[in-house]
């Protein structure tokens, strides 16, 4: 159980932590979040997290809470209060606390709220055996880039997923291309080896895994295409996986109950798996030496 809790410049208990009952993200998912991996120590690819969560406070035209080089020290903070190594680190802003209407506020200033929570690290049974995906409809609305907390859909997608024994649902436009996962990103390896994923446009989140995998793979040479592609294109692939931040490469070994070519990861899923780990490795430490041994004593 997490210990502490960031809500609007405090650390607080995370069992009493709370926001007010009309904060906006609570009563119209007026808000957006991010979630950072923090990897043995190391916060994974914090910048471009914060430069993403930049983005989708600007488009909702909503203000950084506090900036962005004190958010920075509050993460560090909240790592170094829980004594975690291995988390996700949690950052919720809404557009703040102010009577039910649904235009914006004229007084009121967004609520930031940060917690952690441990996580194992990548589970065997993952990688070696992959993860069972279901497809469904893509229900979401036309800016599904923004990283809004209005998950709806997403819920009820996993959730899907879940009945069906699956860990994951790709989500499939009108036409029949899928677009991505409930929290992941889609990709698939072609009959030539070539890695496909959904171009990056408002109908996808723009995942900062998604942006590390696209670099090492260049720097693998590996073919790239950032194209649309089907369900029945998955279904034939050679290899599929996802990617998150949570769980970074995650082989897909079976869609709608379908095999996917032997039901084993493939080679260049677990190849990138491998990279990103050790790109993950490579990560500045987040708290330094002082910090560190604070959060010993
Ligand atoms: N979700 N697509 C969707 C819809 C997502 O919610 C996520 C991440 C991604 C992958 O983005 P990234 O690589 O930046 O984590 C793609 C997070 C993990 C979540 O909601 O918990």
């Amino acid at each position: 159980m997490p210990r502490f809790a960031y809500v609007n410049g405090r650390y607080i208990d995370h069992r009493r932590a709370a926001v007010h009952v009309e904060d906006r993200g609570y009563q119209l998912a007026d808000g957006v979040y991010e979630v950072i991996h923090l990897f043995r120590g190391r916060l994974v690819d914090e910048d471009a997290h914060l430069d993403r969560l930049g983005r989708s406070l600007e488009e909702l035209r909503m203000s950084w809470p506090i900036s962005r080089s004190a958010l920075g020290v509050a993460i560090r903070e909240l790592i170094r209060r829980n004594r975690y190594a291995t988390g996700l680190v949690y950052i919720q802003v809404t557009r703040g606390v102010a009577p039910r209407d649904h235009k914006f506020p004229i007084v009121g200033r967004p609520v930031l709220v940060m917690t952690i929570r441990p996580i194992s690290e990548f589970p065997t049974e993952m990688r070696e055996n992959g993860v069972a995906v279901i497809t469904i409809d893509d229900l979401r609305w036309a800016r599904c880039d923004i990283k809004t907390v209005a998950l709806l859909p997403n819920v009820l997608g996993k959730q899907a997923a879940a009945e069906a024994g699956a860990y994951e649902a790709w989500m499939c436009d009108g036409d029949g291309f899928v677009t991505e996962g409930t929290s992941s990103n889609a990709w698939i390896v072609t009959d030539e080896g070539t890695l496909v994923t959904r171009p990056a446009g408002p109908d996808i989140l723009r995942g900062i895994t998604r942006q590390a995998i696209l670099a090492l793979a260049e720097v693998q040479e590996v073919p790239v295409e950032e194209r649309k592609f089907t369900r029945e294109e998955a279904l034939a692939a050679r290899e599929a996986f996802l990617s998150n931040s949570s769980h970074f490469v995650t082989p897909v070994t079976s869609i709608d109950d379908v095999v996917i070519a032997n039901g084993k990861p493939g080679s260049l899923s677990v190849a990138l798996h491998k990279r990103y780990m050790d790109y993950m490795e490579a990560m500045p430490a987040a708290l330094d030496d002082t910090q560190r041994k604070k959060s010993l004593s």
